[in-house]
């Protein structure tokens, strides 16, 4: 017994010598690749002209007009010249072929240009927006995504995305959360990670030729705009910055994200594009951020709006200073820098600097070794718009619709029924795509109705529009109501236009506009069983609509799949197994909402019937929970059994739940664990997702479910801002939402 433990100590002794060599070499290794690197980025450099150098600091815009795609004129020539390093929004492997042969056949340093693209959620073929994705909590589907878009980008001439997006939000006024992951830091982490592995590789292999750059987006706290309005001011504590906000890009960063984006707004008075703290003592300093800094677009320029600075030029200084390698179309470094820095405004050593970071993504590319690498006209016939590409985008497309409601299993709808389709959005494809859309279009896809028509053999399905998305004209109303009565079902398509969600886009209004509600509310009264299907690309006020409607499937915008995937969903072909990752309120007085709320000193459950904090005409809670979604199966969840009731510094816990599947149809279930920090030295939020996993359950079966807890996963930024753990009590919460959840105690030692 003792030869053997002492044997098993000195296996564990070989072991961890052999381990310590292994991880010395690979990064005595790495170290030796970095300073070939850098020495590459330096033979360059020592070449360059202080023009040259501006020259890889500004980033211009193509018109991006496919058919006939053509930079500003007067730009081609500065890119001869070596005053433009990089273009955004060309794309096709023919326009940017054109491009870089310019820039590396007729330019004197034959620099080879870097082309960005907003492809956010798909190049060609087009996925659900990025809110609707991260409803599928699905990490592979949406590395997955990420992944086919950025195959069908390279193949296409582009090597920089503008995404991920990793803004969190909880102002649904704010028309760019379409664009991000919801609410959550957590899972908002989880999102981001996977996305930059889906654009930059699994191994982040720049030098794939069928790899992209990924640029993280926007730097930062953007998602926080008061009042919910586009660009606004934004002003949050310090601790809310790190502790909500800040994760995301972190994780994307830790990822391997080799760009970044500022943001437009402000943060405690100082605009993001000239912000040092953020782009240099943060960024760069504690999170050790290696890659470029690009502005937004023109926001160098909008500091003189801001108030920052007196003019351009001055704007120019700040963002320099602060740390911004390369100035998105504000032509503000190409105007002002070379002479700020002869007249000694600027050290040339930051314009080096700045340089050799977008030199080095360069390399990194591979475009110093073949700049024609992303020109591939044969890969690009083959690969955009793949069959497998576009299989794909349905399964993602299926996961991402969240089931809000099902009164008396009106879903899934039977073959056979005789089913009235009413609503614009119903044959629209345009809004399918959502906003960002990339090089996505309407040609060879199809609409819901088209989808839904041909499951059907083209029978049984009458349609109306009834009103449009949008204005007050009710004259379609009446054959919407004679489609309705001839049928047994109506499945009514209601929501946003596209382009209400997106940049520039916010609301002072979460209803769904114009009368589409009127409609469904006449459809009402004939007393048929309705199912209402949303696109939209925000948390909605669905209160009138729950009232009137007895199923509710969110369908957000599932992209050039997407009337295939409602169509299947509302059938029964997939189960939905979608869960909200925004909070949707009951109105917008409530806004904004969600989960990670603190309890306050007078939380509504006290006994006082007046002084505590509630509303006097609304609930507090919300209508539909963050985590919340329905499947067409019912989950059962067991008491929680955990492997101990304290944790110990550097210990664990595991905390075990068995969900069974107790309905008739094979499902999958979102199982999310929650934690609360009962006392701090701060108040601490009434809960926190730490944990979730996806699974499939066949009907009938159980499955139990582990989830690890450490003490990192409760720190957080203290009293005194250090960040670290609390000893003391906390609860522990599993269940299939934020709301409806089972719990136990634990104490942190
Ligand atoms: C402005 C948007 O805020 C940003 O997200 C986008 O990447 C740039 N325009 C470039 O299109």
């Amino acid at each position: 017994m003792f030869s053997l433990h002492r044997k098993s100590i000195v296996m564990k002794k070989y072991f961890l010598i052999l381990l310590s060599i292994i991880l010395l070499f690979s990064c005595s290794k790495k170290s030796a690749i970095d300073q070939q690197l850098n020495n590459k980025v330096d033979s360059v450099l020592g070449l360059m002209t202080l023009d040259e150098k501006i020259g890889q600091m500004v980033l211009y815009a193509s018109d991006g007009d496919i058919t006939g795609s053509s930079i500003k004129s007067g730009l081609l020539d500065e890119i001869r010249k070596g005053n433009c390093g990089n273009i955004l929004n060309a794309y096709t492997t023919a326009h940017t072929r054109k491009l870089q042969k310019i820039a590396v056949e007729e330019s004197r340093l034959k620099i080879p240009l870097l082309f960005g693209y907003d492809v956010i959620h798909g190049f060609k073929t087009i996925f659900p927006i990025s809110l609707g994705e991260s409803c599928s909590w699905d990490l592979e589907a949406i590395e997955k995504g990420a992944r086919i878009a950025a195959i069908e980008s390279a193949a296409s001439g582009v090597n920089w995305t503008f995404a991920p997006m990793v803004d969190i939000s909880v102002e649904p006024r704010w028309g760019r959360v379409s664009e991000g992951a919801g609410e959550d830091p957590f899972l908002g982490s989880k999102i981001a990670a996977a996305r930059v592995r889906g654009f930059q590789g699994k191994e982040n292999d720049l030098a794939d030729s069928l790899t992209i750059l990924a640029c993280v987006k926007h730097f930062a706290a953007y998602g926080a705009p008061q009042a919910g309005r586009d660009y606004n001011t934004v002003d949050m504590s310090q601790r809310v910055f790190l502790d909500t906000y800040l994760p995301p890009y972190k994780a994307a960063i830790d990822a391997g994200a080799m760009s970044i984006m500022t943001s437009f707004n402000e943060l405690d008075g100082v605009p993001s594009t000239g912000n040092k703290y953020l782009l240099t003592d943060l960024l760069r300093g504690e999170m050790g951020f290696k890659g470029l800094v690009v502005t937004d677009y023109t926001s160098i320029n909008e500091m003189v709006n801001h108030g920052v600075a007196e003019n351009d030029a001055e704007a120019g200084l700040l963002a320099v200073k602060a740390g911004v390698d390369m100035d998105m179309q504000g032509e503000v470094y190409f105007k002002y820098l070379k002479k700020q820095v002869k007249d000694g405004l600027v050290d040339e050593k930051l314009i080096d600097e700045a340089v050799r970071r977008v030199l080095r993504v360069k390399f990194l590319l591979g475009l110093f070794d073949d700049p024609y690498k992303y020109c591939n006209e044969d890969q690009e016939k083959r690969l955009v718009f793949a069959p497998e590409h576009l299989e794909t985008a349905f399964e993602v497309a299926k996961k991402s619709l969240v089931l809000l409601k099902n009164e008396n299993q009106v879903l899934p709808l039977k073959k056979g029924d005789k089913i009235a389709v009413i609503g614009a959005l119903a044959a629209s494809k345009r809004d399918l795509l959502g906003s960002w859309k990339a090089y996505g279009d309407t040609m060879n896809m199809n609409s819901f109705l088209d989808e839904f028509k041909i499951y059907n053999g083209n029978t049984n399905v009458i349609y109306a529009e009834g009103c449009k998305k949008m204005g007050e004209n009710i004259s379609g109303f009446g054959a919407a109501i004679a489609a309705g009565r001839r049928a047994d079902k109506i499945v009514m398509v209601i929501g946003e236009d596209a382009e209400w969600s997106g940049e520039a886009a916010s609301r002072t209004s979460l209803q769904v506009p114009g009368v589409q509600t009127e409609l469904l509310e006449k459809l009402k009264t004939l007393n048929k069983p309705i199912v209402v299907v949303l696109m939209n690309g925000r948390p909605l006020d669905l209160t009138r609509e729950n009232q009137f409607a007895d199923a509710i499937l969110e369908t957000w915008y599932a992209g050039t799949m997407g009337g295939k995937a409602i169509t299947q969903v509302l059938f029964g072909e997939y189960n939905p197994s979608g869960k909200l990752t925004m909070t949707f309120p009951r109105n917008l007085g409530q806004v904004p909402i969600f989960y990670y709320q603190k309890n306050t000193g007078r939380p509504s459950y006290l006994s006082n019937p007046k002084y505590k904090s509630r509303y006097i005409d609304c609930p507090n809670d919300p209508l539909f929970p963050f985590g919340f979604g329905l499947s067409y199966t019912n989950f059962e969840y067991s008491e929680i059994t955990l492997s101990a009731t304290e944790l110990v510094e550097k210990g664990e816990l595991t905390a075990k739940v068995t969900v069974k599947n107790s309905g008739k149809y094979d499902g999958e279930e979102v199982v999310q664990l929650y934690v609360r920090d009962l006392v701090g030295s701060i108040t601490r939020p009434v809960k926190e997702l730490k944990g979730f996993e996806k699974v499939l359950l066949k009907a009938g079966n159980s499955k139990e479910i582990t989830f690890k807890i450490t003490p990192d996963m409760l720190a957080f930024h203290r009293l005194d801002m250090s960040f670290g753990t609390e000893q003391g009590d906390y609860k522990l919460y599993i269940g299939g939402n934020s709301r409806d959840v089972k719990q136990t105690s634990f104490k942190l030692k």
